[in-house]
């Protein structure tokens, strides 16, 4: 994307570039409402390429969250933005069990047309990884498009989650022992996730979630407190992902459909039956 101003005094030669609250406010105004161009440009191009029915990526969205916004300029032109940012989530497993997590998230993600498929959204994943050290597998997807899937499956060998109603996909191995979050070296999020792994049973679930509702927050940063009924991101558009459940039911575990392995193209059931897809 290309823009009427040079981007040299804010991106200084630089490809990736980090942009979080501080750094915006520390701007000049010149700098701050070129910075604020770019954003909200990008931001609006990634909900158009999603359908997304609102723009989850302003400058006064960043500037008034813990998001980190990656941004990536090459040529004078601005090719891709990754946002990430933590989210207090319910997530429910094969079984029936609750985990209260806390995830450093993926909530934003975009390359422009002209060079998609080129391995820029994999450099941006890289830098994030680089600065961050949170692998892709510790990292929470919300409501990620066919596209993302995609690259997941591709770079990261990522297939296998448990569908859930609030439109994040954590994968099965964000689970696996093996790594601990508070092994890195400080990083963004380097807080440790003492109540990450807190299982209730499902019954004790209801309580909690509706007790908890107003903790839990949506995509849009904004608090969740009647699930399913979320701005942004549509159901409508999550429904057109093959690897969708409805969020707007009231109870979709009732179903026999339990965890997806897009990997294989196969649905893994409750009942141990697999099924092609
Ligand atoms: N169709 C299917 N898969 C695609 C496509 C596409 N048009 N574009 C990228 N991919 C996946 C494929 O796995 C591809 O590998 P392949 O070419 O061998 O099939 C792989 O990504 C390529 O990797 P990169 O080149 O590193 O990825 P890219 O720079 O294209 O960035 C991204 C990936 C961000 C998903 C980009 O395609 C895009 O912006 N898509 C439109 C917006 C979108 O869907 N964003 C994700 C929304 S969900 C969220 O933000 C949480």
């Amino acid at each position: 994307m290309q823009f009427e101003f040079a981007l040299q005094p804010l991106f200084q030669g630089q490809i990736i570039t980090v942009w979080d609250r501080a750094r915006l406010q520390g701007l000049s105004t010149l700098l701050r409402a070129q910075i604020g161009e770019i954003i909200d440009k990008m931001g609006a191009s990634s909900a158009k390429a999603q359908n997304l029915p609102a723009i989850i990526t302003t400058l006064s969205r960043i500037i008034t969250s813990d998001h980190r916004l990656y941004i990536y300029t090459e040529d004078a032109l601005v090719k891709g933005i990754l946002k990430m940012g933590r989210k207090k989530l319910f997530h429910r497993d094969m079984i029936g069990g609750i985990a209260e997590i806390n995830p450093y998230c993926c909530l934003d993600f975009y390359v422009h047309e002209s060079c998609q498929r080129e391995g820029i959204g994999r450099r941006l994943f890289e830098e994030s990884f680089k600065l961050d050290k949170i692998p892709p597998h510790k990292i929470g997807y919300d409501r990620p498009s066919p596209k993302l899937i995609s690259f997941l499956r591709k770079h990261f060998n990522l297939s296998k989650f448990v569908p859930q109603t609030n439109n994040f996909v954590v994968f099965d191995a964000y689970f696996e022992p093996g790594w601990k979050e508070d092994e890195k070296k400080g990083g963004f999020g380097s807080k440790r996730l003492t109540q990450e792994v807190r299982f209730t049973s499902s019954e004790s679930l209801q309580q909690t979630s509706s007790n908890s509702e107003s903790k839990v927050t949506s995509h849009n940063g904004e608090q969740q407190k009647t699930p399913g009924k979320e701005q942004g991101r549509s159901s409508a558009s999550y429904l057109a992902s093959p690897f969708a459940v409805d969020p707007t039911l009231d109870n979709p575990f009732n179903s026999n459909t339990n965890s997806f392995d897009i990997g294989g193209g196969k649905i893994v059931t409750n009942s141990c039956q697999e099924k092609e897809w």
